[in-house]
């Protein structure tokens, strides 16, 4: 049987900044979640691409590179490459990572802008200007107390402790980043995108047409309701993308997420595809984000493709921030595991994607990595349910069988295990990677509890029953562990002797061959604990 109707599917994973490691937190909001629903959806049968890039523009990047003596062209070439080498390490594949630096994107930014350009205006501005340092004062170049929640260290553009973005010039107590100077005000012109006019628009596409959780949808409208500002798209720095018949460029978020647009572009021409036939109405867009820049996708975004055309998102799946061992990550204080250093340390990478999706809900929650509950996540659910199921199943069925499925009917397990399955499907299909990975321990355990309830090394007549219906289910099993366990499915297919078909939904045939154990699922040692822990304990 196949897929009725088989959906083209553009997967984004928000684009990292090109300006330090990525770490754990990354990977479990955005990265990994967006990673696991994209093979999901083709492992059913759809037409998903994953597509992701590095932001590069904006002020932190040019002042990182300033600090750095070298050209920000250099500096973002060199995250650029260290990313894709980290994404790599925990099995992140993406059809197409791009970045925006490039002419393909400055070209479509400034299209999409000419698009939109009625729904723009210029306003006076008071700018934030140094006058030791001679210059204005945007974004990371100025720091100072939010004006909405009075927190300090905060930078110009936005307050990560409320989350909103904070008009220019309206910081207070604002100091040059660089010198310490405190900042003089300075009158300007800008040039502003309309977001105010997009409002009721903005809150019907919310209400009744983007996917996403009722709970974020809650914390978005009332922002829309204490009514939206207009929007300053105007920077006067070096580097970002020329405002056409401006002087200026655009602020980075005024082009990062037309970055996803670029990236969808730069795969089509790549692999011989038409654009309007992925970025359109019967096709799923699906943008995987943190919580951390949730206005920044729910509104600006929205309201720029409305502004400019083109179809608006079909779902946006958040997930909230990373904590380490409780604590806040630092990067300052090295309190926080860059995923460099799972691989440095010899960890498994499946393991960590294992774990990470057990422990991240859908939704503004923050959630934890503490070392020793990955250990007892791991060993416990992967290495004792599923991995010990495998081993056992094979091992049993060789030494009764010589590896043979026997003549047999299947017990009720199998039909339990494939409506676990279709329920899997469900979830999965919803977004929620954490519940689709406990349906999948839940069925490993069912066939756990039937393999030793039926006692079948003491009860010899009922063996052949248990050989046929656990190694069938392990095969269900196996389908549903495609997008979480990339490289292990390809091992334990070798081991069950199979082929994975999502379709497939039948017992394994009498007379298949099964091949001989192996120990796929290693435990977590005491040794690998602590490798985890010297990562951040020093610090
Ligand atoms: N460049 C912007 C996104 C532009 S999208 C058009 C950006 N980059 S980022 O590198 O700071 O973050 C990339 C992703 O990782 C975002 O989805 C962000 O929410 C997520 N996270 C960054 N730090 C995180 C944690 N500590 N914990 C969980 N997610 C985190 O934002
Ligand atoms: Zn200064």
């Amino acid at each position: 049987m196949t897929k009725a109707s088989v959906k083209k599917v553009v997967v984004t994973a928000a684009l990292p900044y090109a300006n330090g490691e990525l770490h754990l937190g990354h990977l479990r909001s955005t990265y990994l979640p967006a990673d696991i629903y994209t093979r999901f959806r083709n492992l059913i049968g759809d037409k998903a691409i994953y597509l992701c890039a590095t932001d590069e523009h904006g002020t932190p990047i040019l002042f990182k590179a300033e600090e750095e003596g070298i050209k920000p062209e250099e500096y973002v070439k060199i995250w650029r490459k260290d990313h894709l080498a980290d994404f790599k390490s925990v099995g992140i594949h993406f059809h197409k990572f791009y970045q925006t630096h490039s002419p393909e994107h400055t070209e479509l930014t400034q299209t999409l802008f000419n698009k939109l350009k009625q729904h723009t205006c210029m306003k006076p501005v008071k700018l934030h200007w140094c006058l030791k340092c001679d210059m204005s004062l945007p974004d990371r170049f100025v720091i100072g107390t939010c004006p909405f929640c009075n927190a300090e260290e905060q930078y110009g553009d936005h307050c990560e402790a409320c989350g909103k973005v904070i008009p220019f010039g309206e910081l207070m107590n604002a100091k040059c980043k660089k010198c310490g100077t405190a900042s003089t005000i300075k009158e300007a012109e800008h040039l502003f995108f309309k977001l105010s006019t997009f409002s009721s628009r903005l809150e019907s596409f919310i209400h009744n047409q983007l996917k996403a959780e009722k709970e974020v949808k809650n914390f978005v409208m009332a922002w829309i309701h204490e009514g939206l500002q207009d929007w300053d798209i105007e920077r006067h720095i070096s580097w970002g993308v020329p405002i056409p018949e401006h002087k200026g460029v655009f602020y980075v978020w005024f082009d990062a997420p037309i970055g996803y647009m670029t990236t969808l572009q730069k795969w089509c021409s790549e692999n011989n595809e038409k654009f309007e036939e992925w970025w359109n109405p019967q096709s799923d867009i699906v943008h995987f984000i943190g919580k951390d820049i949730v206005y920044h996708h729910f509104l600006f975004w929205p309201a720029m493709l409305m502004a400019a055309g083109f179809n608006t998102p079909t779902e946006i799946p958040v997930r909230g921030h990373l904590r380490l061992e409780g604590k806040k990550l630092s990067k300052s204080r090295g309190w926080y595991i860059p995923l460099k250093a799972w691989k440095g340390k010899k960890q498994d990478w499946e393991y960590l994607r294992f774990y990470m999706t057990w422990t991240t809900p859908l939704g503004m929650k923050d959630t934890d990595f503490s070392a020793s509950d990955y250990v007892q996540i791991v060993n416990g659910e992967l290495v004792n349910n599923l991995g010990n199921l495998l081993q056992r199943i094979l091992k049993f069925s060789e030494n009764t069988t010589a590896s043979k499925i026997p003549e047999s009917e299947v017990g009720e397990v199998f039909n339990k295990v494939v409506s676990l399955k279709k329920k899997y499907e469900k979830v999965m299909l919803a977004g929620d990677m954490q519940k689709g990975l406990y349906l999948t321990s839940e069925a490993g355990k069912l066939v756990n509890v039937y393999f030793q309830a039926k006692e079948p090394w003491k009860n010899p007549e009922i063996a052949p029953e248990v050989i046929r219906t656990a190694a069938s289910c392990m095969k269900i099993i196996t389908q549903m562990l495609v997008p979480f366990l990339p490289s292990r499915v390809e091992k334990i297919s070798e081991l069950l002797n199979i082929k994975v078909k999502w379709e497939d939904d039948e017992p394994l045939p009498v007379g298949h061959i099964l091949r001989k154990a192996k120990i796929l699922f290693p435990r977590i040692t005491d040794d690998d604990l602590a490798l985890i822990k010297s990562i951040y304990e020093a610090s």
